[in-house]
């Protein structure tokens, strides 16, 4: 686990997807239900909507009354979503994935509907909420991601033996600080985090940040206790915001010009980019051209 505390946004959104996958669920069971009592479909007053079933193969085995149909549903959004509650429910990880590629499945139904009937408010609705299923699941798996990954300085014994080298990292959620010390551990450099003195951190710090970095502002950050001109080298690690550089990280490359004699840098983002203008970005401030970079697409927890 990230030792950076934060609310849980796995929690929230886990139940969220519970919600979705019983809903779809119950009511995909309790429709089946009503298809097996009354095959003609009159008790769910669809029994003049048979014959659009006309349109898909095999209609005439198969759609001259609402079995198949009941059936087809039960399996494929009711015990399927029910399946994924419970796993939800008990916190199985595999709830996570099935919730969300049952989202898909929904959708998947609804096109089959938009095939066979006129436009119709209910086939729209139920189409979103597969959206929204799906969208909640892809959450609840990045959130889950970000709240395992796993950091332990302890793995790190030979950061701090080299005093002539030094590595500078800012990091919100963890994965640079991670690069960081793997930086850090192969020289024996002397690590040295920067922190923001704005909130950086949960969702609301999210948004804090991307106002930051779409404006491409600095943001202010804790002063400098580290003497940058007694180091031979300086290795810098940086998450990219907004296809930009960190903003405490711009800001403590504004205040480090002409304190740093050589520098490498590494960047940390999810996209699969390279991020030259970061670097570039990092040279203007510092006034130097950094001897190296390394630019780590870290997706989900896992560095690709
Ligand atoms: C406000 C904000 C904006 C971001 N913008 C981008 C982006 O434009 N491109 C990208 O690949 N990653 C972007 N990211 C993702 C981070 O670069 C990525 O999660 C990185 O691993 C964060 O490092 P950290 O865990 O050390 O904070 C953004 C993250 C934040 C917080």
């Amino acid at each position: 686990m990230n030792e950076l505390s934060y609310k849980s946004r796995l929690k929230p959104t886990r139940t969220a997807l519970l919600f979705w996958c019983l809903f779809i669920g119950i009511g995909a069971v309790v429709g089946s239900l009503c298809m097996f009592i009354k095959p003609d479909g009159s008790l769910l007053q669809m029994q003049n909507m048979l014959p659009y079933f006309k349109k898909l193969p095999l209609a005439d085995i198969l759609y001259q009354n609402y079995i198949f149909p009941g059936v087809a549903l039960l399996i494929i959004n009711g015990l399927t979503n029910l399946t994924a509650a419970v796993l939800l429910f008990r916190k199985k990880p595999l709830g996570i994935r099935l919730g969300m590629c049952f989202g898909v499945t929904l959708m998947l139904w609804i096109c089959i509907q938009f095939y066979m009937f006129p436009f119709n408010f209910l086939s729209t609705a139920y189409f979103i909420f597969g959206m929204i299923q799906f969208f909640t699941g892809y959450a609840a798996l990045v959130f889950e991601k970000q709240e395992t990954f796993h950091f332990d300085p302890a793995e790190y014994p030979n950061v701090g033996t080299n005093p002539r080298l030094l590595v500078v990292y800012f990091s919100k959620m963890g994965y640079t600080k991670k690069l960081a010390y793997e930086a850090a551990n192969k020289t024996g450099a002397t690590i040295y985090e920067i922190r923001a003195t704005e909130h950086t951190s949960g969702t609301t710090g999210f948004w804090w940040c991307g106002r930051y970095g779409m404006h491409r502002w600095p943001m202010p950050i804790e002063p400098i206790h580290v003497a940058l001109q007694g180091y031979d080298h300086v290795t810098i690690c940086t998450p990219v915001w907004v296809f930009s550089l960190a903003s405490p990280m711009r800001e403590f490359c504004r205040q480090a010009r002409g304190k740093i004699r050589q520098a490498d840098y590494i960047l940390c983002h999810h996209m699969k980019c390279r991020f030259q203008n970061v670097a570039k970005e990092m040279d203007v401030l510092l006034d130097i051209q950094h001897t190296d970079m390394k630019s780590v697409c870290c997706r989900k927890g896992r560095y690709l």
